[in-house]
């Protein structure tokens, strides 16, 4: 049981994780570009170019004249754009003088196991004294098939290693990433593409550099989304490595900051495809946006958007340029998001104009519909991983042994299927006409009742109050999103019934009531419990409420309930998502004293539950906060664990608090260490009443939000 909920809880995780998308850039230390100016911003990874790989040992090093640069690196990053994460990247393509794809020193390294040692050990070493959360492989071309035989197993054991790196309880282990070719396939040659999936965390392609002025001898769109004529197109690359088994979640579409200058042989002929004679204005004719700007100004010149190639490019006497403009990268970055990709990366950001104006179009064409569809997903998803815990860590101290075949299948089916239309009749009798005797309950939208079908099932009706506006919207969202979710500790939706006006949703009836039956005041009472005392959840109304919301991070409704919402959401109205992570610890420290949040502890009564817990645990007496009842006394440890646990989650800042993930992992292996938790949310706030925690009523009108009581039913 306790395995699978993890189980459960993990992919839940996963999947919450894998909605973030992904807007990273590289800034490679070899551009002229002064460092401090990163704009960080608008990007959620900056992945800093290169640490070279050395040919004698096979370590990676650092460039001497690099090494101020890296050590500054995240620093600098972080300063403008806390929450920015960084990576090294190593290069890991040929070396410039040399033709063959297969000679680099990459090759040379993971055909040996002495090499991949010096080079794997060696790669986690610099991560972490440089103070990246990841690590970037970059530029590695598909070769022999030996080769890829190799790179597939050297795959294998870096992940391994980085996985098996002894860490600290706070510290997540080092991301994996690589940058591939546009396409998995190139020249019948066809990278390991299962082995990447397994242990890469995404694959950013290099979806540019499609022709060169270097090499053809006529105008190209280096970078086309699409190209009615050839295979060198990026829609083609992602949709092939789709095809070989890469996930579309794990796919990054590569966005360039670059472009490339020709000099035509006709100046009257340039439309893309035009003869041309070569590069023009550069060594190699690569030119960086921010110039490209500076020449099409001082020109007077317009770029010309071509819609079917998604480029653009102009001319200025006979050199002719091709590029993204922010037509181009709007339109890929949409085109990204409609392909369910994971996100884009940029080379390389220090290329953007002084006004980040591709930077900055591409954050908001991935936010546009990000903000609206990721947060109820990430808030759906960790309510769930609280609860599905919360019934894990109930078995947990009970030592109930409960069967459990639960697996959560997110399926994409339609809202209404496998659910049934009962009609009025049918919920008339088996409710006994809604008898009074059959009231189980009222709840913030109706009466809930209990019935039996003429087959034998037992069934609870919620009957939503045909006043309540409100709740027909809830009702809806519940109804939705339980369909959408399977699961074993879900309290299973078998039908509606909407005859007469009416609004019902028919579940599963749960015989043992709600979980606050037995611990009286749970504000989870959403959690109930079957016949076994298998908990099972219910109310999903709350979560899909907040995606109607404009603004992600804030909304104007409290939504909750009391006692269990922490600080940053009722004093800012910040959903962090460390939210149900405090409502869990609030739900932990009850079950484990059976005491309610609405009273005061402590010699003088002063103290809240909260304060309570921590001063006990703090004066070593953490067995005086146990509920006696649970007469588990064989294992106080692992009772005090709890409670350290339960503590972690409650403290103020939301930074500080594990995630669900650390949480499962600590009561999981009992040998870690569990941090010293700081005090508690809400611990300064002196009350006079002893009704409330002050801070529900204090600052609900410091902010003036507007309160609607949506629980409990
Ligand atoms: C590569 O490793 C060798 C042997 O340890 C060392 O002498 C050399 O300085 C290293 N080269 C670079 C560029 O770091
Ligand atoms: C490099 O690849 C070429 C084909 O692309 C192959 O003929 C050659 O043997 C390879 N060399 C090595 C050292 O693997
Ligand atoms: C890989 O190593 C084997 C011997 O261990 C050697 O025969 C082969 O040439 C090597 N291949 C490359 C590409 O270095
Ligand atoms: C795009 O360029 C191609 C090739 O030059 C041309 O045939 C086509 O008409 C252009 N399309 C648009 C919408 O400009």
């Amino acid at each position: 049981m306790f395995k699978t909920n993890i189980l459960v809880l993990l992919s839940f995780l996963n999947f919450a994780n894998s909605q973030n998308w992904i807007r990273s850039g590289y800034v490679y230390s070899g551009t002229e570009f002064p460092e401090p100016d990163i704009n960080s911003r608008p990007f959620t990874h900056l992945v800093c170019a290169f640490a070279y790989i050395n040919s004698s040992n096979y370590e990676i090093y650092i460039e001497p004249s690099d090494e101020i640069f890296m050590t500054s690196f995240t620093e600098i990053v972080t300063s403008k754009n806390p929450s920015a994460k960084t990576l090294l990247s190593i290069w890991a393509g040929k070396p410039h003088s040399s033709g063959e794809a297969n000679s680099s020193m990459f090759f040379d390294m993971i055909n040996q196991s002495s090499h991949r040692t010096s080079f794997i050990e060696s790669s986690i070493m610099a991560a972490r004294q440089y103070g990246f959360i990841g690590l970037d492989l970059s530029d590695v071309l598909p070769t022999t098939p030996a080769n890829m035989a190799s790179m597939g197993s050297f795959f294998d054991e870096w992940r391994e290693a980085i996985n098996s790196e002894p860490r600290k309880y706070d510290t997540p282990p080092l991301i994996l990433t690589m940058g591939a070719m546009y396409s998995p396939v190139m020249d019948s040659l066809i990278y390991p593409v299962n082995h990447i999936k397994r242990n890469f965390d995404w694959v950013h392609v290099r979806s540019f550099d499609y022709h060169m002025s270097s090499k053809d001898r006529f105008t190209g769109a280096h970078a086309a989304l699409y190209d009615p004529s050839s295979n060198l197109n990026t829609d083609y690359g992602i949709n092939e490595w789709i095809r070989q088994g890469l996930p579309a979640k794990k796919l990054v579409i590569g966005l360039p900051y670059h472009g490339y200058a020709w000099t035509l042989v006709n100046s009257d002929d340039y439309a893309i495809g035009a003869p041309a004679k070569g590069m023009a204005l550069t060594r190699d004719g690569s030119i960086s946006y921010k110039e490209i700007k500076r020449y099409f100004n001082s020109y007077k010149v317009k770029p010309v958007f071509n819609s079917t190639y998604v480029a653009s490019y102009g001319k200025f006497g006979s050199i002719w340029i091709d590029f993204d403009d922010v037509e181009a990268i709007k339109t890929k970055v949409s085109y990204a998001k409609e392909k369910g990709l994971l996100g884009y990366n940029v080379f390389q950001i220090p290329n953007d104009d002084a006004n980040w104006i591709l930077s900055t179009t591409a954050q908001e064409e991935a936010n546009n519909q990000e903000n609206k569809q990721q947060l109820w997903v990430i808030i759906l998803s960790t309510t769930l991983a609280a609860m599905i815990l919360v019934s894990t860590t109930i078995c947990f101290l009970k030592r109930k042994s409960i069967i459990s075949k639960g697996k959560v299948v997110w399926s994409r089916r339609d809202k209404y299927t496998n659910q049934q239309s009962f009609t009025f009749a049918q919920i008339a009798v088996a409710t006994d006409n809604f008898s009074s005797e059959n009231k189980l309950g009222e709840g913030g939208f109706g009466p809930v009742y209990k019935g039996e079908l003429q087959n034998g099932l037992q069934i609870a009706v919620k009957r939503l109050a045909k006043s309540s506006k409100q709740g027909i919207e809830e009702l809806k969202n519940e109804l939705a999103l339980t369909a959408r979710l399977q699961h074993v500790n879900l309290v299973k939706v078998l039908g509606i019934c909407t005859e007469r006006e009416e609004q019902m949703l028919i579940y599963e009836y749960m015989p043992n009531g709600s979980l606050d039956n037995y611990l009286f005041d749970l504000k989870a009472s959403n959690i109930l419990l079957d016949k076994e005392m298998k908990p099972e959840i219910s109310d999903f109304g709350i979560a899909k409420v907040f995606e109607k919301d404009e603004n992600a991070a804030s909304t104007r409704r409290i939504i909750g309930t009391y006692g269990y919402i922490p600080p940053e959401y009722v004093k800012g109205g910040i959903y962090s998502r460390k939210y149900d992570v405090y409502s869990f610890g609030v739900l932990l420290l009850q079950i484990i004293s059976g005491k309610k949040t609405s009273s005061l502890y402590g010699s003088q009564k002063n103290l809240n539950l909260l304060e309570h817990a921590y001063e006990l645990w703090k004066n070593d007496s953490s067995m005086d906060f146990m509920d006696p009842t649970l007469d588990d006394s064989s294992s106080a440890c692992k009772m005090k664990r709890c409670m350290q646990v339960a503590l972690l989650c409650v403290q103020e800042r939301w930074e500080d608090r594990p995630s669900m993930l650390e949480v499962s992992s600590t009561l999981k292996n009992e040998t870690e260490n569990v941090p010293t938790p700081n005090m508690p949310a809400f611990s300064t706030c002196k009350r006079s009443d002893g009704e409330k925690i002050c801070n529900s009523m204090e600052v609900c009108s410091a902010s003036m939000l507007t309160i609607t009581q949506e629980m409990p039913r």
